[in-house]
């Protein structure tokens, strides 16, 4: 991936995204103070997490498609997916960082506390819960080129691949930990575009709707 793509940011158009930003910020601030330069356990804290809203999204949006009986256009199958590969990070840096048992803890309550609150999010805007992802995205591709420095200055010992992660990805066989991380923040990057696109389309959709519902009103258009 070329340097432009893998830094790419939404910039905050509306109060759904800037909740978004906030809140991302806010998670942000708690995982360094946290975790400050510990990368192994910080991705295996943070991928147990990130593996939660593709399965809770996935999982809503077939609710929905089934109460609604309305098709999904495929998204159902994305966001398991993505469910699906933030678990195999979670796989992988398992390999690298054994969670203390404090980290344990905080994992068990961390999983209880964040699916309740993703999914009265999603529940309460679908718009808001995809920017959120695009957001802890975002994130995550600036917290794993940080990682990659560390293993690319030598101040983390690089080491091998683990087996897992060379057969899920397909490397070569002599690969080690730094290209790893590298496909991993590919990864993060793929999701936080989908993540950001579905919030868009949501968010067309809705200002199309109040657009409308104006018209009929006789209301002058404004979109925000
Ligand atoms: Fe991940
Ligand atoms: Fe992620």
């Amino acid at each position: 991936m070329d340097m432009s793509n893998l830094y790419k940011h939404h910039e905050p158009k509306n109060r759904s995204d800037r909740i978004a930003l906030a809140f991302t910020k806010f998670l942000r601030f708690i995982a360094d103070t946290f975790f400050r330069k510990k990368y192994g356990h910080r991705a295996v804290v943070l991928e147990t997490v990130a593996a939660v809203p593709g399965m809770v999204a996935g999982m809503l949006t077939h609710l929905r498609s089934l109460r609604k009986m309305e098709d999904d256009r495929g998204w159902i199958k994305v966001l398991l997916e993505e469910a699906e590969n933030e678990r195999m990070h979670l796989m992988t840096f398992i390999q690298v960082a054994k969670p203390t048992s404090l980290e344990r803890f905080i994992i068990i309550v961390a999983q209880f506390i964040f699916t309740i609150m993703y999914s009265l999010i999603y529940l309460i805007s679908q718009r808001t819960a995809h920017r959120i992802v695009g957001y802890f995205e975002e994130e995550a591709v600036f917290s794993y080129s940080e990682y990659l420095k560390e293993l690319e200055t030598g101040r983390i010992k690089d080491q091998p691949a683990p087996k897992i992660a060379i057969d899920y990805w397909n490397l070569p066989l002599h690969s080690t930990l730094k290209d790893v991380v590298r496909v991993v923040r590919d990864d993060e990057a793929g999701h936080r575009d989908v993540n950001h696109s579905f919030s868009n389309i949501l968010n067309e959709k809705k200002s199309r709707k109040t657009q409308e519902s104006q018209k009929k009103e006789g209301k002058t258009v404004e979109i925000k």
